[in-house]
């Protein structure tokens, strides 16, 4: 049975039965979050069965989700986190790391790090009673919420920025949603998608729903167990609207409140320099997180001039004694190159953030004495696949014969 409680307003301490669901708190209209029963989360996770390590995440922690009807998970799920841990053999070797793996968040069923959100927010929309889900997107988000939407048999209208990338855009059309591309930036397809939410009756599955935040948490809960029980020293993650940062936070504190693990990792945040506001706060040590000027960048993604979960981003880093980094297209680029032809994984730029984010901190010797160094890759290189490559790199047309291709390879 799920340990939620109610929903509760971060800033003021309200709380909200979910029968009476809103996005924010009606006094102080701060974003809210699920509060859940921390002595009973303790108990279910010393329960929890390794058999069910394979499937949906939405089953498998169904008691530390918000989840009032279970038999909706098959209705809406497409077998969604629950992602691999793996090793990295031949990276860390060159970066001096005894233990570096890569989280794979970009095996979700869409290809990126949104899955496991919004397959919450469709099964909450069905027990809420909604039809319409709604986001607004720089490319991902759209084709997540428009993937499940599809199969839980609702509508979507999805909001996305003018500029991104031509795979995204056909991702989210195969998925047959009312697509809105709206001229502006992630900002300002955010705007948008909120007037249209206090006009519509539609389910938000964005940054600011406390469902998405609750389930990204779960990385934490599966990083953890991967690990054998206990926390990395370290766990890099790219930073765009700060939502991943702040809820895999959150799940670190939690497995720590319920003394699953004895200390916390030192959390980074990546973005990128064409655009850092949290990067910046964080430089200047201030709490103030000042839009920023989008210059022109390799990446279509993270690229948040006002990110809605900045502010704790930058608090997850500060608190666990980690940092907010930035990284130029070049080193994104580099990192895109290097992961794909020596560990075989292949990522899109914000993908790819967080190996550039390390290479960048061990060359500064910034990461001494960390042993265990999680990377978070967040997005498949299919989603962006002309971003570190080009057509033009492709090879030339060698005639079909043995002697040609021996020619071809050097082997005579
Ligand atoms: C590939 C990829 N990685 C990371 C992120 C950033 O996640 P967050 O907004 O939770 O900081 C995004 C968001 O669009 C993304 O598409
Ligand atoms: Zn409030």
């Amino acid at each position: 049975m799920s340990n939620a409680q109610r929903l509760i307003c971060e800033q003021c301490g309200r709380g909200i039965e979910e029968e009476n669901f809103q996005l924010n708190c009606p006094d102080c209209r701060t974003t809210l979050r699920v509060q859940y029963d921390l002595k009973k989360l303790k108990r279910d996770f010393a329960a929890l069965d390794d058999r069910l390590f394979s499937g949906s995440f939405l089953r498998n922690y169904q008691n530390f989700l918000p989840i009032k009807q279970p038999d909706l998970i098959d209705r809406v799920s497409l077998n969604e986190g629950q992602t691999p841990l793996i090793p990295s053999h031949r990276l860390k070797k060159e970066l001096g790391i005894t233990d570096l793996l890569f989280k794979i968040e970009s095996h979700g069923p869409t290809l990126s790090l949104k899955d496991r959100g919004t397959s919450l927010c469709a099964l909450k929309a069905l027990e809420l009673g909604f039809d319409t889900l709604c986001v607004a997107s720089s490319g991902n988000n759209a084709a997540s919420v428009s993937a499940y939407a599809a199969r839980a048999g609702l509508k979507a209208v999805v909001f996305v920025q003018r500029d991104l990338s031509p795979a995204k855009i056909l991702k989210i059309m195969a998925y047959g949603p009312q697509l809105v591309k709206i001229d502006g930036d992630m900002s300002i397809a955010s705007r948008l998608c909120r007037e249209m939410l206090a006009r519509h009756h539609w389910f938000e599955c964005g940054g600011p729903s406390p469902y998405r935040f609750t389930a990204k948490r779960i990385v934490a809960y599966e990083v953890v167990r991967q690990l054998g029980g206990r926390a990395p020293d370290v766990m890099i993650l790219p930073v765009g609207g700060g939502t991943g940062m702040a809820s895999v936070y959150c799940g670190f504190l939690e497995l720590k409140d319920m003394g699953v693990i004895s200390a916390l990792p030192r959390l980074i945040g990546v973005q990128f320099a064409a655009c850092a506001p949290v990067a910046r706060a964080y430089d200047k040590n201030t709490d103030v997180i000042e839009p920023v000027e989008k210059k022109p960048c390799v990446s279509d993604a993270l690229l948040n001039r006002t990110p809605i979960a900045g502010l704790q981003a930058l608090r997850a880093v500060r608190e666990t004694g980690g940092k907010i980094l930035t990284i130029t297209d070049e080193e994104s680029i580099a990192a895109i190159r290097q992961l794909g032809s020596q560990e075989g994984l292949f990522m899109e730029p914000a993908g790819c953030a967080a190996l550039a984010a390390l290479k960048k901190l061990v060359s500064k010797g910034e990461l001494k004495g960390a042993k265990t160094v999680v990377c978070t890759l967040t997005g498949h290189g299919l989603n962006a696949p002309a971003s570190a490559f080009s057509t033009s790199e492709s090879p030339e047309v060698v005639p079909a014969d043995v002697a040609s291709v021996e020619a071809y390879l050097g082997l005579c």
